[in-house]
């Protein structure tokens, strides 16, 4: 009897350890959601209906406007593509919107060196109530991604029980594994459950998902930006240490070239998303984005500070009474991310530091250099002090790397 349970659990232990060796850095790409939500009306608003022509519009844009050059390389499908299922219970996509099919949009992503993500629901229906992917249809589903050649699969959990998700993310990667294909598995199952231990077992999603979404979905505000926020940083003794290569925290889309944030918020969250190692799934129309916005989604330092290979998610290490907060991530090379942000709303506020404050080494000199503006300042040491100047609902991004390592006697001099 102890040894049939000995060997049922290492038999559990051996379906749940699936590691396809994909996103060692967090994902990037576009994702329709938050910008084109459920618009299903093609003949009122062609131009923006969740249709193949959409995707193909954006994969034309990621591929020809440097996006993909810069990493931005997943083009995903959400909610509402499925037609139905056809008389041997295979999904398939609505023939009105996709009438070359999914495996057809598939090749035109991949001839653009793009990949193309798809989205299910582990549930009787997905969260706009199309047809969902029940226990007994896991493996068909899995099946039918893969001959379609997706590259990823984004699992949403509307209309489910506790249980049936328990048992269905775990059965949707191994049977994604099962294909033989790569498919990158985005899990929504820890929001579906509060999001924290107890009730959400990260090493067990960190073994099967690559990356899954915590919290609520964002929507176009600022207050939205800092309701998630809010709660990363809250909960970021359980959250920060359970991201890593191939296992990513999702606080969600990007809201940069809508229309609910200003420029200044728009930079923060680009750089907040980047210190806490976010997936970057940008959801705007990249046929209209403009120049400025481009700007803060193709910052180059930006973007290297995202996908630094060591992906070690940052931490809020300071929260002062005058409403700033800074903001540190590790990086390779014993570089470092800073973000200095203001909560304030009355006017830029002139915030003074010194590295020592942050916990930086004292026997190291630092070179800091902004990420937006591109200015450098050298010579840093522990008690240098120095000025950053903080807009309202803004960011100072600092990327920081030592340039001299102090020998004992200059270190008292
Ligand atoms: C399936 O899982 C095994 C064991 O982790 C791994 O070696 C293999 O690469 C995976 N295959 C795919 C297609 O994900
Ligand atoms: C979480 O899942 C892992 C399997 O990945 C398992 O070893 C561990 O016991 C689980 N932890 C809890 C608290 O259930
Ligand atoms: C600096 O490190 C100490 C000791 O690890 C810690 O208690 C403190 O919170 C840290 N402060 C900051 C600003 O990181
Ligand atoms: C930095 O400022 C503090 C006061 O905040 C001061 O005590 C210290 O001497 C200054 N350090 C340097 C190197 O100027």
């Amino acid at each position: 009897m102890v040894l049939k349970t000995v060997l049922l659990l290492a038999q559990v232990a051996q379906v749940l350890m699936l590691e396809n060796g994909l996103m060692r850095k967090p994902p990037m790409g576009w994702l329709a959601w938050e910008r084109f939500r459920c618009n299903i009306d093609c003949v009122e608003d062609p131009k923006n209906c969740i249709s193949e022509q959409l995707f193909m519009d954006m994969a034309d844009r990621l591929a020809q406007d440097g996006w993909r050059d810069l990493g931005y390389v997943y083009l995903n499908i959400d909610d509402c593509w499925i037609g139905g299922r056809d008389s041997k219970g295979r999904l398939v996509p609505d023939s009105k919107r996709f009438p070359h099919g999914i495996a057809f949009l598939a090749d035109y992503a991949h001839s653009l060196g793009l990949k193309l993500g798809i989205y299910a629901d582990m549930g009787s229906f997905t969260c706009m109530g199309y047809p969902g992917t029940t226990l007994d249809k896991v493996e068909q589903d899995a099946q039918t991604f893969a001959e379609w050649k997706v590259d990823m699969l984004k699992l949403d959990g509307c209309y489910s029980t506790s249980k049936e998700r328990a048992e269905g993310y775990p059965k949707m990667a191994a049977a994604l594994n099962a294909t033989g294909r790569p498919i990158a598995f985005s899990c929504s199952w820890p929001a579906y459950e509060g999001g924290l231990p107890p009730r959400v077992n990260y090493s067990l999603l960190a073994d099967i998902c690559n990356l899954w979404r915590n919290y609520d979905d964002i929507q176009d505000s600022w207050t939205s930006v800092l309701s998630i926020l809010d709660w990363f940083v809250n909960h970021q003794d359980e959250l920060q240490p359970v991201a890593g290569p191939g296992h990513w925290n999702d606080p969600d889309m990007l809201l940069v070239g809508n229309f609910g944030l200003s420029f200044e918020q728009a930079r923060a969250q680009m750089a907040l998303w980047t210190i806490l190692a976010a997936p970057l799934f940008m959801s705007t129309d990249l046929r209209t984005i403009s120049p400025q916005n481009m700007d803060i989604l193709q910052n180059p330092l930006m973007i290297k500070i995202n996908q630094d290979p060591l992906g070690i998610q940052g931490r809020r290490i300071l929260k002062e009474k005058s409403h700033i907060e800074v903001f540190k991530r590790p990086l390779s090379d014993e570089a470092i991310a800073l973000v200095f942000f203001s909560r304030r709303t009355d006017m830029p506020y002139h915030y003074h530091a010194s590295l020592a404050q942050l916990n930086f080494s004292h026997t190291k000199v630092y070179e800091a250099q902004n990420v937006f503006s591109g200015d450098v300042i050298s010579g840093l040491r522990d008690d240098t002090n120095f000025t950053v100047t903080i807009n309202p609902s803004g960011v100072v991004m600092w990327y920081l790397y030592p340039i001299k390592n102090l020998e004992m006697s200059e270190m008292f001099q």
